[in-house]
């Protein structure tokens, strides 16, 4: 079976990962993946919004199932198109990724069917603004609608700050949208739980929990995420049967309903509160770099199941987990979030060595010349599995310091949470 692996993060080399250690016969094709996916798979170098060359390309190479990783390529309906291509795909269809690519068909859903999530307006207009500011207590948070690689969240402390980033927003800051989410800021612990979805079934896929803030003690801009650990202690029996009854089964009962069913992985990003799960978003797809936590703890066969899934037969697939933490440390080229250097050679990356359950997940690098380089903001996500939050910390941090890539840097701290509480037995 030849298979085509479309985005080129961290989540992409660890599912290309997983699918090469897969007992079914397979060659991997990757695009355009990253200098870690071209040892284990056949990079294409594409730009995977151009759908009509990605379909001559995935027909040339006789590719017999297609996997998406990232979001962009599903909001713009990627599945849809090749799916009317006579190609198996796995991801939702373009109705059903509206769920992450408008926030505002998003808390919609929310509304209509009574899943909690914080209070909201969608705003077109200033006055709209005013009112929404006259009803609700400070801070408020405010949302472009439509997709902004995680640029589009302003948690705002003063009603200058709701009226000026609403602003930006009216005016096209936003390409995908015009429109603003204003929300209630809801005070609580993070945390994202993940399902896979078949027509008829959904099946549990991890936990985890991931640091969004570029800075040590969660201070500085957010990014597209800093580090991760799985599972997610906060998410106890309890609160997993809230999430299950009250947001992951309204959510797929109303696709069902359309007769779009939902398909694919599905993140549901939350808010808990009291032990009360608030949804904060929902993305449509497995979360980078919470990804590179919960695939080293699948303990069966990921082509199987994703297979399984594309038949719609996930029903009779097994899903079991190593009971063993995860956790994931990012490698960012400094500046990023800002401003960084591309094509900074990372030399001391072949003389790491690994042991087993250690990973280096590749993000932004690129192979020229057999010499590995930074191409990205994102570069290098350090994972390692074991008993103990603290103990993998020190191996993973060990680990980056003996690299010593002086272009990069990252949290010492990832894990915080569970490594410095004492109420969590981690
Ligand atoms: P989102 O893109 O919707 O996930 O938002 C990005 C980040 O902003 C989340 O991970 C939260 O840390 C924060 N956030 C979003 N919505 C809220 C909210 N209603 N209350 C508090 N924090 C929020
Ligand atoms: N790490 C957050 C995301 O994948 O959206």
């Amino acid at each position: 079976m030849n298979i085509g692996l479309i985005g080129s993060g961290g989540r992409e080399h660890a599912i290309c990962l997983k699918l090469y250690k897969s007992k079914l016969p397979k060659k991997i094709f990757c695009f355009p993946g990253n200098a870690g996916t071209s040892k284990i798979a056949k990079n294409i170098e594409i730009n995977i919004l151009d759908f009509k060359n990605l379909l001559r390309l995935l027909k040339q190479n006789n590719i017999d199932f297609v996997i998406i990783g990232p979001e962009e390529p599903l909001v713009k309906g990627l599945v849809d198109y090749l799916k009317k291509n006579k190609i198996t795909v796995f991801g939702p269809n373009k109705f059903a990724s509206k769920l992450e690519g408008s926030k505002a068909f998003m808390k919609k859903v929310c509304k209509e069917n009574k899943i909690p999530t914080a209070a909201f307006k969608i705003c077109r207009n200033k006055l709209q603004v005013l009112n929404f500011i006259k009803k609700n207590k400070l801070p408020i948070v405010v949302k472009a609608d439509g997709l902004a690689a995680g640029k589009g969240v302003s948690i705002c402390a003063t009603k200058k700050e709701v009226i000026n980033s609403t602003k930006d927003i009216f005016n096209g800051k936003f390409k995908s949208s015009k429109k603003a989410v204003l929300e209630e800021f809801l005070d609580g612990q993070e945390a994202s739980y993940f399902v896979v979805a078949d027509k008829n079934t959904f099946k549990f896929f991890g936990t985890a929990q991931d640091h969004k803030r570029v800075g040590e003690n969660d201070k500085g801009p957010n990014t597209g995420g800093m580090g991760a650990y799985s599972p997610a202690p906060i998410v106890d029996n309890k609160i997993e049967k809230k999430i299950i009854n009250r947001i992951v089964k309204p959510t797929f009962l109303y696709f069902k309903r359309r007769k779009k069913p939902y398909t694919g992985f599905l993140y549901i990003g939350l808010m808990i509160k009291n032990g009360e799960p608030f949804l904060i978003e929902f993305n449509i797809r497995m979360g980078d770099p919470e990804c590179q936590v919960i695939l080293p703890r699948l303990k069966e066969d990921l082509l199987k199941i994703l297979i399984n899934c594309s038949k719609n037969n996930l029903k009779n697939t097994k899903i079991t987990w190593s009971k063993e933490r995860s956790m994931t440390v990012v490698l960012c080229a400094k500046g990023y979030p800002g401003n960084y250097r591309k094509l900074q050679e990372i030399k001391n990356i072949n003389n790491l060595k690994l042991k087993k359950n250690e990973f280096i997940f590749h993000a932004g690098t690129k192979l020229i010349n057999n010499k590995i380089f930074s191409n990205g903001g994102r570069v290098l996500n350090f994972s390692s599995m074991g008993s103990n939050f603290l103990e993998i910390r020190n191996r993973i941090n060990k680990l980056i310091k003996k690299l010593n890539w002086k272009s990069g840097f990252y949290r010492k701290d990832i894990g915080w949470k569970v490594i410095g509480n004492a109420n969590h037995k981690w």
